[in-house]
Protein backbone atom coordinates (compact mmCIF):
# COMPACT_ATOMS: atom_id res chain seq x y z
CA UNK A 1 0.00 0.00 0.00
CA UNK A 2 1.08 3.47 -1.27
CA UNK A 3 1.50 5.96 1.93
CA UNK A 4 0.38 9.52 1.89
CA UNK A 5 3.34 12.32 3.42
CA UNK A 6 1.99 14.19 6.12
CA UNK A 7 3.62 17.15 7.05
CA UNK A 8 4.81 17.34 10.65
CA UNK A 9 4.08 21.72 11.75
CA UNK A 10 5.39 21.63 15.14
CA UNK A 11 4.50 24.98 17.28
CA UNK A 12 6.55 24.45 20.70
CA UNK A 13 8.12 27.30 20.07
CA UNK A 14 5.10 29.67 19.56
CA UNK A 15 1.60 27.98 20.82
CA UNK A 16 4.02 25.82 23.02
CA UNK A 17 5.94 28.89 24.74
CA UNK A 18 2.35 30.87 25.36
CA UNK A 19 1.31 28.69 28.07
CA UNK A 20 1.83 30.82 31.08
CA UNK A 21 5.08 29.79 32.94
CA UNK A 22 6.41 28.39 29.98
CA UNK A 23 8.80 30.81 28.62
CA UNK A 24 12.20 29.09 27.75
CA UNK A 25 15.49 31.36 26.98
CA UNK A 26 17.16 32.36 23.48
CA UNK A 27 19.59 29.07 23.89
CA UNK A 28 16.80 27.02 25.22
CA UNK A 29 14.90 27.51 22.11
CA UNK A 30 17.68 27.26 19.83
CA UNK A 31 18.54 23.91 21.51
CA UNK A 32 14.96 22.61 20.79
CA UNK A 33 14.64 24.36 17.04
CA UNK A 34 18.17 21.86 16.65
CA UNK A 35 16.24 19.25 17.67
CA UNK A 36 13.11 19.11 16.13
CA UNK A 37 15.29 19.61 12.69
CA UNK A 38 17.04 16.72 13.46
CA UNK A 39 14.05 14.50 14.02
CA UNK A 40 12.75 15.48 10.48
CA UNK A 41 9.62 17.43 11.57
CA UNK A 42 8.87 19.64 7.90
CA UNK A 43 8.04 23.04 9.60
CA UNK A 44 8.97 24.30 12.60
CA UNK A 45 7.11 27.31 14.37
CA UNK A 46 9.69 29.38 15.80
CA UNK A 47 8.09 32.25 17.30
CA UNK A 48 5.57 35.33 16.83
CA UNK A 49 8.40 38.10 15.90
CA UNK A 50 6.79 40.98 16.55
CA UNK A 51 5.81 39.79 20.27
CA UNK A 52 9.60 41.09 21.44
CA UNK A 53 12.83 41.87 20.38
CA UNK A 54 13.77 38.61 21.88
CA UNK A 55 11.51 36.67 19.75
CA UNK A 56 12.47 38.34 16.68
CA UNK A 57 16.23 37.51 17.85
CA UNK A 58 15.62 33.56 18.10
CA UNK A 59 13.22 33.64 15.46
CA UNK A 60 16.37 34.95 13.07
CA UNK A 61 18.92 32.82 14.64
CA UNK A 62 16.78 29.72 14.40
CA UNK A 63 15.86 30.65 10.60
CA UNK A 64 19.72 31.08 9.78
CA UNK A 65 20.79 27.89 11.56
CA UNK A 66 18.00 25.69 10.50
CA UNK A 67 19.73 22.42 7.96
CA UNK A 68 16.26 20.84 6.46
CA UNK A 69 13.15 22.33 8.40
CA UNK A 70 11.08 25.22 6.90
CA UNK A 71 11.42 27.87 9.35
CA UNK A 72 7.81 30.07 10.30
CA UNK A 73 7.42 32.80 11.82
CA UNK A 74 3.65 33.80 12.73
CA UNK A 75 1.94 37.47 12.16
CA UNK A 76 -0.99 39.05 12.81
CA UNK A 77 -3.18 40.55 9.69
CA UNK A 78 -1.49 43.15 9.50
CA UNK A 79 1.94 44.79 7.37
CA UNK A 80 3.75 45.92 10.20
CA UNK A 81 3.66 42.07 11.81
CA UNK A 82 4.20 40.88 8.54
CA UNK A 83 7.12 42.62 7.59
CA UNK A 84 8.80 42.01 10.90
CA UNK A 85 7.49 38.15 10.60
CA UNK A 86 9.62 38.25 6.40
CA UNK A 87 12.82 39.94 8.56
CA UNK A 88 12.98 37.42 11.16
CA UNK A 89 12.66 34.12 8.44
CA UNK A 90 13.75 35.05 5.21
CA UNK A 91 17.44 33.79 5.53
CA UNK A 92 15.90 30.34 6.45
CA UNK A 93 16.90 27.90 3.32
CA UNK A 94 12.73 27.43 3.26
CA UNK A 95 11.33 30.46 5.18
CA UNK A 96 7.16 30.58 5.25
CA UNK A 97 5.18 33.42 7.01
CA UNK A 98 2.07 32.32 8.96
CA UNK A 99 -0.66 35.35 8.79
CA UNK A 100 -3.66 34.44 10.97
CA UNK A 101 -6.87 36.63 11.64
CA UNK A 102 -10.25 35.60 13.95
CA UNK A 103 -13.38 35.30 11.56
CA UNK A 104 -15.80 33.90 14.21
CA UNK A 105 -18.50 36.52 14.97
CA UNK A 106 -17.16 36.46 18.37
CA UNK A 107 -13.53 36.91 17.22
CA UNK A 108 -14.28 39.68 14.29
CA UNK A 109 -16.17 41.55 17.07
CA UNK A 110 -12.80 42.44 18.72
CA UNK A 111 -11.41 44.37 15.73
CA UNK A 112 -14.77 45.30 14.96
CA UNK A 113 -15.25 44.30 11.62
CA UNK A 114 -17.82 43.40 9.68
CA UNK A 115 -17.41 40.44 7.02
CA UNK A 116 -16.33 42.74 3.72
CA UNK A 117 -14.45 44.46 5.67
CA UNK A 118 -12.28 42.09 7.25
CA UNK A 119 -12.41 39.76 3.56
CA UNK A 120 -10.43 42.68 2.13
CA UNK A 121 -8.11 42.68 4.82
CA UNK A 122 -7.36 39.16 4.43
CA UNK A 123 -6.98 39.74 0.88
CA UNK A 124 -4.73 42.51 1.53
CA UNK A 125 -2.63 40.92 3.59
CA UNK A 126 -2.27 37.39 2.56
CA UNK A 127 -1.18 39.36 -1.08
CA UNK A 128 1.51 41.52 0.93
CA UNK A 129 3.13 38.39 2.56
CA UNK A 130 2.65 36.34 -1.04
CA UNK A 131 5.02 39.27 -2.44
CA UNK A 132 7.48 38.66 -0.15
CA UNK A 133 7.68 35.04 0.21
CA UNK A 134 6.68 32.04 -1.62
CA UNK A 135 5.60 30.06 1.23
CA UNK A 136 2.54 31.95 2.37
CA UNK A 137 0.47 29.91 5.37
CA UNK A 138 -3.16 31.26 6.30
CA UNK A 139 -5.17 30.89 9.31
CA UNK A 140 -8.65 31.34 9.98
CA UNK A 141 -8.37 31.36 13.74
CA UNK A 142 -11.72 30.21 15.24
CA UNK A 143 -12.64 28.30 12.28
CA UNK A 144 -14.63 25.85 13.84
CA UNK A 145 -16.75 28.25 15.32
CA UNK A 146 -16.81 30.31 12.29
CA UNK A 147 -20.01 30.80 9.81
CA UNK A 148 -19.72 27.58 7.36
CA UNK A 149 -20.12 30.02 4.13
CA UNK A 150 -18.04 33.03 5.53
CA UNK A 151 -15.47 30.49 6.28
CA UNK A 152 -15.70 29.40 3.04
CA UNK A 153 -15.84 33.09 1.55
CA UNK A 154 -12.57 33.74 3.38
CA UNK A 155 -11.01 30.76 2.63
CA UNK A 156 -11.68 31.51 -0.93
CA UNK A 157 -10.15 34.60 -0.37
CA UNK A 158 -6.81 33.61 0.63
CA UNK A 159 -5.57 31.23 -1.65
CA UNK A 160 -6.88 33.73 -4.53
CA UNK A 161 -4.11 36.20 -2.97
CA UNK A 162 -1.71 33.58 -2.93
CA UNK A 163 -1.43 31.52 -0.07
CA UNK A 164 0.36 28.01 -0.12
CA UNK A 165 -1.29 26.00 3.39
CA UNK A 166 -4.69 26.63 4.68
CA UNK A 167 -4.59 25.85 8.12
CA UNK A 168 -7.62 25.36 10.08
CA UNK A 169 -7.62 25.55 13.77
CA UNK A 170 -9.97 24.66 16.53
CA UNK A 171 -8.50 27.40 18.54
CA UNK A 172 -10.72 26.39 21.64
CA UNK A 173 -10.77 22.95 21.12
CA UNK A 174 -15.03 22.82 20.70
CA UNK A 175 -14.84 20.24 18.04
CA UNK A 176 -14.83 16.80 17.94
CA UNK A 177 -13.29 14.20 15.45
CA UNK A 178 -16.47 12.89 13.25
CA UNK A 179 -16.83 17.06 12.23
CA UNK A 180 -13.73 18.02 12.16
CA UNK A 181 -12.80 15.21 9.51
CA UNK A 182 -16.40 16.74 7.69
CA UNK A 183 -15.45 20.31 8.14
CA UNK A 184 -11.94 19.46 6.10
CA UNK A 185 -13.36 17.21 3.83
CA UNK A 186 -16.29 19.73 2.45
CA UNK A 187 -13.67 22.27 2.12
CA UNK A 188 -11.98 20.57 -0.44
CA UNK A 189 -14.56 19.92 -1.68
CA UNK A 190 -16.49 22.94 -2.20
CA UNK A 191 -13.93 25.91 -2.48
CA UNK A 192 -12.44 26.80 -5.57
CA UNK A 193 -9.26 26.52 -5.36
CA UNK A 194 -8.80 24.38 -2.54
CA UNK A 195 -6.96 21.78 -4.64
CA UNK A 196 -3.79 24.03 -5.13
CA UNK A 197 -3.10 24.08 -1.22
CA UNK A 198 -1.97 21.86 0.97
CA UNK A 199 -4.65 22.19 4.09
CA UNK A 200 -3.54 21.80 8.01
CA UNK A 201 -5.18 20.97 11.58
CA UNK A 202 -4.33 23.04 14.50
CA UNK A 203 -6.22 21.38 17.31
CA UNK A 204 -6.02 22.60 21.31
CA UNK A 205 -7.27 20.05 23.76
CA UNK A 206 -9.80 21.88 25.72
CA UNK A 207 -12.05 18.64 25.83
CA UNK A 208 -9.44 15.94 25.14
CA UNK A 209 -10.14 15.24 21.61
CA UNK A 210 -6.50 17.35 20.19
CA UNK A 211 -5.38 14.21 18.43
CA UNK A 212 -8.49 12.75 18.00
CA UNK A 213 -9.79 15.54 15.96
CA UNK A 214 -5.80 15.82 13.97
CA UNK A 215 -6.41 12.10 12.84
CA UNK A 216 -9.85 12.58 11.94
CA UNK A 217 -8.88 15.71 9.63
CA UNK A 218 -6.16 13.80 7.75
CA UNK A 219 -8.72 11.31 7.18
CA UNK A 220 -10.51 14.09 6.00
CA UNK A 221 -8.18 15.27 4.02
CA UNK A 222 -5.61 17.65 5.73
CA UNK A 223 -1.89 16.90 5.16
CA UNK A 224 -0.43 19.08 7.74
CA UNK A 225 -0.70 18.66 11.40
CA UNK A 226 -0.01 21.54 13.59
CA UNK A 227 1.39 19.92 17.11
CA UNK A 228 3.66 20.33 19.77
CA UNK A 229 5.96 18.11 21.89
CA UNK A 230 4.34 16.65 24.81
CA UNK A 231 1.02 18.55 23.90
CA UNK A 232 2.41 22.46 25.49
CA UNK A 233 0.31 24.33 24.74
CA UNK A 234 -2.12 27.62 26.69
CA UNK A 235 -4.88 25.82 28.70
CA UNK A 236 -4.97 22.16 27.97
CA UNK A 237 -2.59 22.45 25.17
CA UNK A 238 -2.22 21.56 21.63
CA UNK A 239 -2.31 18.05 19.49
CA UNK A 240 0.66 16.30 21.18
CA UNK A 241 3.07 15.56 18.21
CA UNK A 242 4.51 12.33 19.66
CA UNK A 243 1.04 11.04 19.73
CA UNK A 244 0.18 11.75 16.28
CA UNK A 245 3.40 10.64 14.59
CA UNK A 246 3.57 7.34 16.76
CA UNK A 247 -0.59 6.69 16.17
CA UNK A 248 0.31 6.99 12.28
CA UNK A 249 3.91 4.76 12.62
CA UNK A 250 1.79 2.17 14.53
CA UNK A 251 -1.74 1.50 12.81
CA UNK A 252 -0.54 2.46 9.43
CA UNK A 253 -2.99 -0.50 8.82
CA UNK A 254 -5.95 2.03 9.19
CA UNK A 255 -4.29 5.40 8.85
CA UNK A 256 -1.99 5.30 5.64
CA UNK A 257 0.18 8.04 6.11
CA UNK A 258 4.28 8.56 6.38
CA UNK A 259 5.38 11.46 8.25
CA UNK A 260 9.22 12.16 7.87
CA UNK A 261 9.87 12.23 12.03
CA UNK A 262 12.52 9.74 13.30
CA UNK A 263 10.16 8.25 16.35
CA UNK A 264 13.30 7.12 17.79
CA UNK A 265 14.09 10.97 18.77
CA UNK A 266 10.82 11.33 20.92
CA UNK A 267 11.68 10.32 24.27
CA UNK A 268 15.04 12.70 24.22
CA UNK A 269 13.23 15.98 23.01
CA UNK A 270 10.26 14.89 25.40
CA UNK A 271 12.41 15.36 28.36
CA UNK A 272 14.32 18.30 27.17
CA UNK A 273 10.92 20.59 26.74
CA UNK A 274 9.66 19.53 30.06
CA UNK A 275 13.28 20.72 31.69
CA UNK A 276 13.49 23.52 30.05
CA UNK A 277 9.59 24.79 29.98
CA UNK A 278 8.79 23.45 33.31
CA UNK A 279 6.34 21.68 32.78
CA UNK A 280 6.56 18.02 33.66
CA UNK A 281 5.14 15.14 31.96
CA UNK A 282 1.86 13.34 33.56
CA UNK A 283 2.76 10.00 34.16
CA UNK A 284 -0.01 8.11 32.31
CA UNK A 285 1.11 10.81 29.21
CA UNK A 286 0.59 8.59 26.15
CA UNK A 287 4.04 7.67 24.86
CA UNK A 288 5.83 9.42 26.85
CA UNK A 289 4.74 9.31 30.02
CA UNK A 290 6.93 7.63 32.85
CA UNK A 291 4.61 4.80 32.94
CA UNK A 292 3.90 4.65 29.90
CA UNK A 293 6.03 1.77 29.03
CA UNK A 294 5.57 0.27 32.70
CA UNK A 295 4.25 -2.58 33.93
CA UNK A 296 3.23 -3.54 38.01
CA UNK A 297 0.57 -5.83 37.88
CA UNK A 298 1.49 -9.76 38.62
CA UNK A 299 -1.10 -10.89 35.29
CA UNK A 300 0.58 -7.69 33.34
CA UNK A 301 4.23 -8.46 34.18
CA UNK A 302 4.24 -11.92 33.53
CA UNK A 303 2.75 -12.15 30.17
CA UNK A 304 5.55 -9.28 29.00
CA UNK A 305 8.22 -11.88 30.41
CA UNK A 306 6.36 -14.56 27.97
CA UNK A 307 5.72 -11.86 24.91
CA UNK A 308 5.67 -8.00 24.97
CA UNK A 309 3.34 -7.90 22.44
CA UNK A 310 0.34 -9.23 25.45
CA UNK A 311 0.56 -5.44 26.77
CA UNK A 312 2.46 -3.31 24.66
CA UNK A 313 1.38 -1.84 20.91
CA UNK A 314 4.74 -0.39 19.93
CA UNK A 315 7.94 -1.00 21.66
CA UNK A 316 9.58 1.39 23.83
CA UNK A 317 12.76 1.52 21.73
CA UNK A 318 10.74 3.00 19.00
CA UNK A 319 10.40 6.11 20.74
CA UNK A 320 14.28 5.90 22.15
CA UNK A 321 13.62 4.25 25.56
CA UNK A 322 16.06 1.26 26.35
CA UNK A 323 13.13 -0.87 27.21
CA UNK A 324 9.96 -1.48 29.20
CA UNK A 325 10.28 -1.35 32.77
CA UNK A 326 8.56 -3.68 35.52
CA UNK A 327 8.40 -1.47 38.70
CA UNK A 328 8.19 -3.85 41.63
CA UNK A 329 5.53 -3.43 43.84
CA UNK A 330 2.38 -5.12 46.04
CA UNK A 331 0.71 -5.97 42.46
CA UNK A 332 3.83 -8.16 41.12
CA UNK A 333 4.18 -11.69 41.41
CA UNK A 334 6.86 -14.21 41.44
CA UNK A 335 7.54 -14.24 38.04
CA UNK A 336 8.77 -10.48 37.90
CA UNK A 337 10.89 -11.06 40.61
CA UNK A 338 12.55 -13.78 39.73
CA UNK A 339 13.60 -12.17 36.32
CA UNK A 340 14.41 -8.83 38.75
CA UNK A 341 16.63 -11.31 40.82
CA UNK A 342 18.14 -12.98 38.12
CA UNK A 343 18.83 -8.97 36.56
CA UNK A 344 20.71 -8.54 39.55
CA UNK A 345 22.37 -11.95 39.34
CA UNK A 346 20.85 -13.84 41.52
CA UNK A 347 19.54 -17.26 40.70
CA UNK A 348 17.62 -18.61 43.82
CA UNK A 349 16.58 -22.24 44.35
CA UNK A 350 12.22 -22.33 44.53
CA UNK A 351 11.69 -22.43 48.18
CA UNK A 352 14.44 -19.27 48.57
CA UNK A 353 12.29 -17.40 45.92
CA UNK A 354 9.05 -17.99 48.35
CA UNK A 355 10.78 -16.77 51.20
CA UNK A 356 11.79 -13.83 49.91
CA UNK A 357 8.76 -13.21 47.83
CA UNK A 358 6.69 -13.35 51.20
CA UNK A 359 9.21 -10.46 52.54
CA UNK A 360 9.11 -9.12 49.46
CA UNK A 361 4.80 -8.69 49.61
CA UNK A 362 5.34 -7.40 53.34
CA UNK A 363 7.41 -4.79 52.22
CA UNK A 364 5.56 -3.96 49.44
CA UNK A 365 2.93 -3.27 51.19
CA UNK A 366 4.07 -0.39 53.44
CA UNK A 367 6.33 0.95 50.01
CA UNK A 368 4.96 2.15 46.94
CA UNK A 369 8.43 1.07 44.88
CA UNK A 370 10.27 -1.90 45.94
CA UNK A 371 13.63 -1.15 44.31
CA UNK A 372 17.18 -2.85 43.42
CA UNK A 373 18.06 -1.65 47.01
CA UNK A 374 15.54 -3.00 48.85
CA UNK A 375 15.87 -6.49 47.02
CA UNK A 376 19.32 -6.26 48.13
CA UNK A 377 18.70 -5.72 51.75
CA UNK A 378 16.20 -9.01 51.61
CA UNK A 379 18.62 -10.93 50.26
CA UNK A 380 21.03 -10.11 52.91
CA UNK A 381 18.51 -10.84 55.75
CA UNK A 382 18.10 -14.67 53.70
CA UNK A 383 21.74 -15.30 53.92
CA UNK A 384 22.15 -13.78 57.41
CA UNK A 385 19.10 -15.83 58.53
CA UNK A 386 17.28 -12.78 59.98
O1 LIG B 1 -5.12 28.30 18.01
C1 LIG B 1 -5.04 29.13 17.09
O2 LIG B 1 -6.04 29.54 16.48
C2 LIG B 1 -3.72 29.62 16.75
C3 LIG B 1 -3.62 30.45 15.52
C4 LIG B 1 -2.71 31.59 15.70
C5 LIG B 1 -3.25 29.59 14.37
O3 LIG B 1 -2.75 29.28 17.40
ZN1 LIG C 1 -3.24 27.51 18.68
Amino acid sequence: MTKDRVLIFDTTLRDGEQSPGATMTHAEKLEIAELLDEMGVDIIEAGFPIASEGDFKAVSEIAANAKSATICGLARANYKDIDRCWEAVKNAKSPRIHTFIGTSPLHRAIPNLTQDEMAERIHDTVTHARNLCDNVQWSPMDATRTEWDYLCRVVEIAIKAGATTINIPDTVGYTAPAESADLIKRLIAEVPGAGDVVFATHCHNDLGMATANSLAAVAGGARQVECTINGLGERAGNTALEEVVMALKVRGDIMPYDTGVDTRKIMNISRRVATVSGFAVQFNKAIVGKNAFAHESGIHQDGMLKNRETFEVMKPEDIGLSGTSLPLGKHSGRAALRAKLNELGFDLADNQLNDVFVRFKDLADRKKEVFDDDLMALLSQNESGD
